[in-house]
């Protein structure tokens, strides 16, 4: 039997709850996670809440702290708006207010921190949020070579990091390092 799920968004539903990346891109955070010791993460763009389910349970795990942002919370599960709409705002991420406003939130939290674009233009998230990154902190990108390629990201002020487990996946990322 062939399958195309590991290459299709939204293909799969991690705790029960759809989700917009694939499992190569899953595979990809969880390893971000664990080799990066991240404590803190931020998600632009949740919708159903599939990866937000996800984070919060890692969280559970481990006491990563977890915020997700997104314009409107008509999509989101109905079990992720139970358990998790605590750390979960309707915002708009592109707004100079909300990266004000997180910038500050940021700061207070735990590093490093890992910091997800997967809102509705994800060159310009990781434009508003790579100055935001401190010593160590990751930025990902969703959707690269699938909606944006480097053109779009050839300004960016942090280090691309270019790493054989982020080819298959569509994933770009960022760090700031000493
Ligand atoms: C691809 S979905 C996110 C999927 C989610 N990260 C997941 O893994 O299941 C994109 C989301 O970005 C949100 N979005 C679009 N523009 C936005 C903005 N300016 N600020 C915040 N969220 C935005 C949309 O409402 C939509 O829910």
């Amino acid at each position: 039997m062939t399958s195309t799920l590991w290459q299709r968004t939204g293909g799969i539903w991690p705790l029960g709850v759809s989700c917009s990346l694939t499992w190569l891109d899953l595979g990809a955070i969880a390893h971000i996670l664990q080799v990066g010791r991240i404590q803190t993460v931020l998600e632009v763009g949740v919708e159903h809440g599939g990866l937000a389910a996800w984070l919060r349970s890692y969280g559970l795990y481990t006491g990563a702290v977890y915020r997700g942002l997104d314009i409107t919370l008509n999509a989101l599960h109905t079990v992720v708006r139970d358990r998790d709409i605590s750390a979960i705002d309707q915002r708009d991420a592109w707004s100079p207010a909300t990266v004000s406003e997180i910038a500050t939130w940021l700061d207070a939290q735990p590093a490093p921190a890992l910091i997800i674009c997967d809102g509705g233009d994800k060159p310009r998230e990781l434009h508003l949020y790579a100055p935001l990154l401190r010593m160590g902190d990751v930025l990902i990108g969703h959707d690269y070579h699938n909606e944006y390629g480097d053109d779009a990201l050839v300004d960016m002020p942090a280090e691309q990091v270019r790493a054989d487990w982020l080819d298959d996946t569509l994933l770009c990322m960022f760090v700031v390092r000493g």
